[in-house]
């Protein structure tokens, strides 16, 4: 059986600085995902370092870390079977200009570095719960029955 699990994705501040939080939720929202935590916060480079550390040595890396700490990001965790690899397909490619019409980034980007979207990789082990760690205590999480569980899933 697909393993119910739970997935940090955050809402860029280009996102968020062009209205699209609502649009984003709801397209994670109406696909079935569950919303067990999310806040609107600012991350300073400390944080964004930490969470961009596997892109410290690339050329891009201190324009990332502009960029994501340059307004407020919405930060949320999802909680579904198979959540994690389902957020990513749901964003599409990390380049706009290559992502799919009827992803988040081919329906609202254009360009590499102002990509909307943020998701944990589902290719790199443990990078969900990493993520859910480095952004939101535990006391920030909610445990709860959705009303249409056995309706979403068989
Ligand atoms: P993200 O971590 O932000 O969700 O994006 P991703 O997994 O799809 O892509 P990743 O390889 O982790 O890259 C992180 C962010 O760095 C920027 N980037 N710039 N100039 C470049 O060659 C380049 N490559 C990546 C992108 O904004 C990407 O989202
Ligand atoms: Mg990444």
């Amino acid at each position: 059986m697909t393993e119910t699990e739970r997935t940090f994705v955050m809402v860029k501040p280009d996102g968020v600085q062009r209205g699209l939080i609502s649009d984003i939720l709801d397209r994670f929202e109406g696909r079935g995902l569950k919303v067990v935590g999310a806040k609107l916060m600012q991350m300073d480079r400390e944080l964004a370092e930490q969470h961009y550390g596997e892109h410290e040595d690339k050329p891009f890396f201190e324009g990332l870390v502009d960029f994501i700490t340059s307004g407020p990001v919405f930060a949320m965790v999802l909680e579904g079977q198979d959540a994690t690899r389902q957020v990513r397909r749901m964003m599409g490619a990390t380049d706009p200009k290559e992502a799919e019409p009827g992803t988040i980034r081919g329906d609202y980007g254009m360009d590499l570095g102002r990509n909307v979207i943020h998701g944990s990789d589902h290719e790199d082990e443990g990078a969900n719960e990493r993520e859910i760690d480095l952004f939101f205590d535990e006391d920030e999480l909610v445990e709860w029955d959705k009303i249409d569980g056995s309706w979403l899933y068989e």
